[in-house]
């Protein structure tokens, strides 16, 4: 089973994204799956004009997810813009992409409603999608429910593509895992960059400590019980700790004289247990770019061996030498 994903380098990481994303990617990976992640450059450049910014925040997501656990030994990694292959197959897909399938999209219309330039780039991002995900004959795309209408317009073209021209492209399946629940941010609402609630998976161990220590809890006082199931540390820490800790908290919050502070501490120490081997690892990582670079290369060359039979297979259907 091959499964592929992109990520949008985007700023910093936080609990969301990890047990939101990564850690499904982290299980795929350990299940023996061929897992094919790149990081979408080529997409950033539809929002990011900041030359600097986007290869900073290539370099930092390439940083955060090798941090995180990919083993660019087991999986495929690497910079969307190092196989330009992408774009071929993207133009050779734009031929038969109807405008009314990518005038539908709502993340195009959410992004002209929140003031972005409707530019050609950002119509054109789901053909773009298409193209990476159907260049590697990928099986399954996990993304989450806001990618799902470009996992349709991907399948479509598919169809379309094959139907003119011959069973070429694998029809692939979106995942989207209805069971990863949403991770509370320090307000109780999700936690999103966008929000400013979040607890971030890379940062000083003060700021970690800030943001935890700042997580909204009701007023009930110390002596009192406590419900478990409307307490964000809890919900929080629930995810980090085992579930024989999580019982722990949960028994001594209903029980009384355990207040939110305790929890919070006991949620740090979780955060600091899971994350701070993380953490080390991505310094490292980071003191090396050019062993990043190095990864990163060396992932480009691999896709690059997936990506080449099917542009010259597409390359022949169509008519091209
Ligand atoms: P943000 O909302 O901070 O901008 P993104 O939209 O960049 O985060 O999310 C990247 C990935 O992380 C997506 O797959 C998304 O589903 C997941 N994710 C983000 N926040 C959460 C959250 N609070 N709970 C669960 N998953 C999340
Ligand atoms: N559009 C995706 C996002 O914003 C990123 C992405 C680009 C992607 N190409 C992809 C995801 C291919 C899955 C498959 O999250």
């Amino acid at each position: 089973m091959r499964i592929l994903t992109g990520i949008q380098p985007s700023g910093q990481i936080h609990l969301g994204n990890y047990f939101g994303a990564i850690r499904n990617i982290l299980d795929m990976q350990e299940k023996g799956h061929e897992v094919f992640i790149f990081i979408a450059d080529f997409h950033a450049l539809t929002t990011v004009r900041d030359p600097e910014a986007l290869r900073q925040g290539t370099l930092n997501a390439a940083l955060d997810f090798l941090a995180c656990g990919i083993d660019p030994e087991r999986t495929v990694f690497w910079r969307q813009s190092a196989v330009p292959e992408v774009q071929e197959l993207a133009w050779l897909l734009s031929i038969i992409t109807p405008m009314g399938l990518l005038e539908r999209c709502h993340s195009y219309k959410d992004k002209l409603a929140h003031g972005k330039e409707a530019t050609h780039g950002l119509f054109a991002y789901p053909v773009l999608m298409a193209a990476d995900i159907l260049l590697y004959q990928s099986d399954l795309v996990p993304v989450g429910k806001d990618q799902k209408q470009h996992l349709e317009v991907t399948r479509d073209l598919a169809i379309k593509f094959n139907n003119a021209y011959g069973e070429i492209l694998k029809v692939p399946d979106a995942y989207i895992p209805e069971s990863v629940a949403i991770v509370p941010g320090t307000d109780g609402q999700k936690m999103s960059k966008s929000y400013g609630n979040i607890i971030p998976l890379f940062d000083t161990p003060k700021k970690v400590k800030t943001a935890i220590m700042g997580i909204v809890t009701d007023s009930t006082p110390m002596e009192e019980p406590k419900d478990p199931e409307t307490c964000n540390v809890y919900k929080i820490y629930k995810l980090l700790a085992t579930p024989e800790q999580a019982d722990e908290m949960a028994a001594k919050l209903r029980a009384g004289g355990y207040g939110y502070g305790d929890a919070k501490k006991a949620l740090l120490a979780a955060y600091h247990e899971k994350f701070d081997a993380c953490a080390a690892k991505r310094e490292e990582l980071a003191a090396n770019p050019a062993k990043v670079e190095e990864i990163l290369a060396r992932g480009a060359e691999r896709a690059r061996a997936f990506a080449t039979p099917t542009l010259e297979a597409v390359r022949k259907a169509v008519g091209l030498k």
